[in-house]
Protein backbone atom coordinates (compact mmCIF):
# COMPACT_ATOMS: atom_id res chain seq x y z
CA UNK A 1 0.00 0.00 0.00
CA UNK A 2 1.04 3.66 -0.57
CA UNK A 3 0.93 4.95 2.37
CA UNK A 4 4.18 2.58 3.90
CA UNK A 5 5.85 3.25 0.88
CA UNK A 6 6.19 7.02 0.55
CA UNK A 7 8.49 9.25 2.67
CA UNK A 8 6.55 11.64 4.84
CA UNK A 9 8.94 14.45 3.23
CA UNK A 10 7.55 13.40 -0.30
CA UNK A 11 4.45 14.04 0.60
CA UNK A 12 4.36 17.75 1.16
CA UNK A 13 4.15 19.03 -2.80
CA UNK A 14 4.72 22.94 -2.72
CA UNK A 15 2.76 24.66 -4.64
CA UNK A 16 4.54 27.50 -7.16
CA UNK A 17 2.47 29.81 -7.57
CA UNK A 18 3.89 32.72 -8.75
CA UNK A 19 4.35 35.16 -12.06
CA UNK A 20 7.79 34.35 -13.58
CA UNK A 21 10.19 31.50 -13.88
CA UNK A 22 13.30 33.89 -11.88
CA UNK A 23 11.04 33.97 -8.83
CA UNK A 24 10.17 30.55 -8.96
CA UNK A 25 13.72 29.42 -9.42
CA UNK A 26 14.63 31.51 -5.94
CA UNK A 27 12.05 29.89 -4.08
CA UNK A 28 12.94 26.56 -5.15
CA UNK A 29 17.23 27.15 -4.16
CA UNK A 30 15.46 28.42 -0.66
CA UNK A 31 14.14 25.20 -0.42
CA UNK A 32 17.12 22.92 -1.58
CA UNK A 33 17.17 19.61 -0.53
CA UNK A 34 14.25 20.11 1.52
CA UNK A 35 11.55 20.18 -0.95
CA UNK A 36 10.93 17.34 -3.35
CA UNK A 37 7.79 17.89 -4.78
CA UNK A 38 6.57 20.83 -6.95
CA UNK A 39 2.82 21.93 -8.36
CA UNK A 40 3.27 24.00 -11.24
CA UNK A 41 -0.21 25.49 -11.84
CA UNK A 42 -1.78 27.92 -14.85
CA UNK A 43 0.34 31.02 -13.90
CA UNK A 44 4.07 29.53 -13.94
CA UNK A 45 2.66 26.79 -16.94
CA UNK A 46 1.91 29.53 -19.18
CA UNK A 47 5.02 31.68 -17.89
CA UNK A 48 7.49 29.03 -18.96
CA UNK A 49 6.80 26.91 -16.11
CA UNK A 50 6.95 23.73 -18.58
CA UNK A 51 10.68 23.72 -19.50
CA UNK A 52 10.93 24.63 -15.40
CA UNK A 53 9.11 21.14 -14.67
CA UNK A 54 11.30 19.32 -17.73
CA UNK A 55 14.42 20.42 -15.99
CA UNK A 56 13.21 19.75 -12.36
CA UNK A 57 12.44 16.28 -13.25
CA UNK A 58 15.71 16.02 -14.77
CA UNK A 59 17.38 16.98 -11.85
CA UNK A 60 15.10 14.48 -9.75
CA UNK A 61 12.65 16.72 -7.98
CA UNK A 62 8.86 15.37 -8.90
CA UNK A 63 6.72 17.53 -10.51
CA UNK A 64 2.80 17.73 -10.29
CA UNK A 65 0.94 19.32 -13.54
CA UNK A 66 -1.93 21.23 -12.31
CA UNK A 67 -3.36 21.77 -15.85
CA UNK A 68 -6.55 20.46 -15.71
CA UNK A 69 -6.92 19.25 -18.62
CA UNK A 70 -10.23 18.46 -20.74
CA UNK A 71 -11.23 18.02 -24.34
CA UNK A 72 -11.94 15.57 -26.82
CA UNK A 73 -10.37 11.89 -26.01
CA UNK A 74 -7.46 12.44 -29.25
CA UNK A 75 -6.45 15.95 -27.53
CA UNK A 76 -6.29 14.49 -24.52
CA UNK A 77 -3.93 11.58 -25.02
CA UNK A 78 -1.59 13.85 -27.22
CA UNK A 79 -1.32 16.13 -24.21
CA UNK A 80 -0.98 13.44 -21.59
CA UNK A 81 2.00 12.11 -24.05
CA UNK A 82 3.65 15.23 -24.07
CA UNK A 83 3.32 15.37 -20.04
CA UNK A 84 4.95 12.39 -19.42
CA UNK A 85 7.75 13.19 -21.66
CA UNK A 86 8.71 15.96 -19.40
CA UNK A 87 9.05 13.51 -16.75
CA UNK A 88 6.30 15.03 -14.60
CA UNK A 89 4.75 12.69 -11.98
CA UNK A 90 1.50 13.98 -11.76
CA UNK A 91 -1.32 15.65 -13.66
CA UNK A 92 -4.58 16.79 -13.04
CA UNK A 93 -7.98 16.16 -15.34
CA UNK A 94 -11.29 17.02 -15.00
CA UNK A 95 -12.96 13.96 -14.30
CA UNK A 96 -15.17 12.82 -17.09
CA UNK A 97 -15.39 9.57 -18.56
CA UNK A 98 -13.88 10.23 -22.02
CA UNK A 99 -11.13 12.12 -20.13
CA UNK A 100 -10.05 10.60 -18.07
CA UNK A 101 -10.04 7.06 -19.87
CA UNK A 102 -8.08 9.14 -22.92
CA UNK A 103 -5.54 10.10 -19.81
CA UNK A 104 -5.03 7.05 -18.34
CA UNK A 105 -4.91 4.98 -21.71
CA UNK A 106 -2.15 8.15 -22.45
CA UNK A 107 -0.01 7.53 -19.32
CA UNK A 108 0.30 4.01 -19.54
CA UNK A 109 4.26 3.29 -20.24
CA UNK A 110 5.53 6.40 -18.56
CA UNK A 111 5.85 7.79 -14.59
CA UNK A 112 3.11 10.03 -15.32
CA UNK A 113 0.19 9.37 -12.37
CA UNK A 114 -3.37 11.21 -13.23
CA UNK A 115 -5.43 12.87 -10.68
CA UNK A 116 -9.13 13.35 -11.60
CA UNK A 117 -10.55 16.85 -10.42
CA UNK A 118 -14.06 15.58 -9.34
CA UNK A 119 -16.28 19.09 -8.76
CA UNK A 120 -14.26 22.50 -8.71
CA UNK A 121 -14.33 22.98 -4.73
CA UNK A 122 -15.67 27.01 -5.97
CA UNK A 123 -18.64 25.04 -7.09
CA UNK A 124 -21.98 24.69 -5.18
CA UNK A 125 -25.06 23.60 -5.95
CA UNK A 126 -26.20 26.50 -7.58
CA UNK A 127 -23.27 26.70 -9.77
CA UNK A 128 -24.25 22.74 -11.05
CA UNK A 129 -27.70 23.26 -11.87
CA UNK A 130 -26.65 26.95 -13.57
CA UNK A 131 -24.15 24.57 -15.60
CA UNK A 132 -27.13 22.08 -16.26
CA UNK A 133 -26.26 19.41 -14.10
CA UNK A 134 -29.48 18.12 -12.35
CA UNK A 135 -27.04 16.14 -9.04
CA UNK A 136 -25.96 18.35 -6.27
CA UNK A 137 -22.41 18.16 -5.59
CA UNK A 138 -21.87 15.76 -2.76
CA UNK A 139 -23.55 12.81 -4.88
CA UNK A 140 -21.32 14.44 -8.08
CA UNK A 141 -18.19 14.30 -6.54
CA UNK A 142 -19.52 10.48 -4.78
CA UNK A 143 -20.07 8.98 -8.67
CA UNK A 144 -17.07 10.82 -10.68
CA UNK A 145 -14.55 9.63 -7.91
CA UNK A 146 -16.15 6.13 -8.41
CA UNK A 147 -15.71 6.37 -12.06
CA UNK A 148 -12.38 7.12 -11.70
CA UNK A 149 -11.58 4.27 -10.11
CA UNK A 150 -13.40 2.21 -12.96
CA UNK A 151 -11.09 4.14 -15.55
CA UNK A 152 -8.12 3.20 -13.52
CA UNK A 153 -7.31 6.76 -12.58
CA UNK A 154 -4.48 7.11 -10.31
CA UNK A 155 -5.84 9.82 -7.81
CA UNK A 156 -8.01 12.41 -7.16
CA UNK A 157 -7.44 15.94 -5.65
CA UNK A 158 -9.78 16.85 -3.19
CA UNK A 159 -10.55 19.14 -0.10
CA UNK A 160 -8.99 18.02 3.26
CA UNK A 161 -12.87 17.59 4.67
CA UNK A 162 -13.81 15.32 1.58
CA UNK A 163 -10.87 12.97 2.02
CA UNK A 164 -12.53 10.28 4.48
CA UNK A 165 -15.15 10.25 2.23
CA UNK A 166 -13.33 9.55 -0.23
CA UNK A 167 -11.08 7.13 0.97
CA UNK A 168 -14.56 4.82 2.32
CA UNK A 169 -15.69 5.23 -1.94
CA UNK A 170 -12.37 4.29 -3.66
CA UNK A 171 -10.56 2.41 -1.05
CA UNK A 172 -6.50 2.46 -0.53
CA UNK A 173 -5.48 1.99 -4.41
CA UNK A 174 -5.70 5.54 -4.92
CA UNK A 175 -3.78 8.77 -3.61
CA UNK A 176 -5.43 11.32 -2.38
CA UNK A 177 -4.25 14.82 -2.93
CA UNK A 178 -5.61 17.67 -0.70
CA UNK A 179 -4.89 21.04 -0.82
CA UNK A 180 -6.71 23.75 1.45
CA UNK A 181 -3.81 23.12 4.63
CA UNK A 182 -2.86 25.18 7.00
CA UNK A 183 -0.31 24.97 10.58
CA UNK A 184 -2.26 25.88 13.10
CA UNK A 185 -1.87 29.37 13.84
CA UNK A 186 -1.18 30.53 10.07
CA UNK A 187 -3.31 32.95 7.92
CA UNK A 188 -5.95 31.18 5.99
CA UNK A 189 -6.00 33.86 2.98
CA UNK A 190 -8.97 33.01 0.62
CA UNK A 191 -9.20 29.34 1.59
CA UNK A 192 -12.57 28.21 3.73
CA UNK A 193 -12.34 24.50 4.65
CA UNK A 194 -8.91 23.88 5.80
CA UNK A 195 -7.06 21.13 8.02
CA UNK A 196 -3.86 21.11 9.54
CA UNK A 197 -1.05 19.06 8.11
CA UNK A 198 -1.75 16.40 11.26
CA UNK A 199 -5.47 16.37 10.55
CA UNK A 200 -5.19 15.77 6.80
CA UNK A 201 -2.88 12.73 6.94
CA UNK A 202 -5.33 11.35 9.45
CA UNK A 203 -8.64 12.13 7.32
CA UNK A 204 -6.41 9.92 5.01
CA UNK A 205 -4.49 12.62 2.84
CA UNK A 206 -1.64 10.60 0.83
CA UNK A 207 0.30 14.32 -0.19
CA UNK A 208 -0.71 17.60 1.23
CA UNK A 209 -0.17 20.60 -1.32
CA UNK A 210 0.98 23.98 0.30
CA UNK A 211 1.08 27.25 -0.97
CA UNK A 212 1.59 30.31 0.90
CA UNK A 213 1.99 29.08 4.28
CA UNK A 214 5.39 27.80 2.91
CA UNK A 215 6.02 30.38 0.36
CA UNK A 216 5.31 33.60 2.18
CA UNK A 217 6.64 32.50 5.40
CA UNK A 218 9.86 34.40 7.06
CA UNK A 219 11.87 31.45 6.69
CA UNK A 220 10.47 29.36 3.68
CA UNK A 221 12.83 26.22 4.12
CA UNK A 222 11.97 25.87 8.33
CA UNK A 223 8.38 26.13 7.34
CA UNK A 224 8.27 23.36 4.90
CA UNK A 225 10.14 21.06 7.26
CA UNK A 226 7.99 21.81 9.78
CA UNK A 227 5.17 20.76 7.64
CA UNK A 228 6.99 17.05 6.65
CA UNK A 229 7.96 16.63 10.36
CA UNK A 230 4.11 17.28 11.22
CA UNK A 231 3.37 14.50 8.45
CA UNK A 232 5.56 12.31 9.95
CA UNK A 233 4.59 12.24 13.37
CA UNK A 234 0.62 11.46 12.02
CA UNK A 235 2.01 8.29 10.02
CA UNK A 236 3.64 7.17 13.01
O1 LIG B 1 -1.56 28.96 -1.03
P1 LIG B 1 -2.40 27.74 -0.82
O2 LIG B 1 -1.78 26.75 0.15
O3 LIG B 1 -3.84 28.06 -0.49
O4 LIG B 1 -2.37 27.04 -2.24
C1 LIG B 1 -3.09 25.88 -2.51
C2 LIG B 1 -2.86 25.44 -3.92
O5 LIG B 1 -3.80 24.41 -4.21
C3 LIG B 1 -3.09 26.51 -4.98
O6 LIG B 1 -2.20 26.21 -6.06
C4 LIG B 1 -4.51 26.31 -5.38
O7 LIG B 1 -4.78 26.71 -6.70
C5 LIG B 1 -4.63 24.81 -5.27
N1 LIG B 1 -6.00 24.34 -5.10
C6 LIG B 1 -6.81 24.73 -4.04
N2 LIG B 1 -8.07 24.25 -3.93
C7 LIG B 1 -8.53 23.41 -4.83
C8 LIG B 1 -7.74 22.99 -5.88
C9 LIG B 1 -6.46 23.48 -5.99
O8 LIG B 1 -6.40 25.50 -3.20
N3 LIG B 1 -9.73 22.93 -4.67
Amino acid sequence: MQRASVAPRDRLIVALDLPAIAAAEAMIETLGDSVNFYKIGYQLAYAGGLPLAKQLASRGKKVFLDLKMHDIGNTVARGVESVANLGATFLTVHAYPQTMKAAVEARAGSGLKILAVTVLTSYDDGDLHAAGYRLNVADLVEARARQAQEFGVDGIVSSPEEAAALRKIVGHQMNLVTPGIRPAGSATDDQKRIMTPARAISAGADYLVVGRPVMEAGDPKAAAEAIQGEIARALS
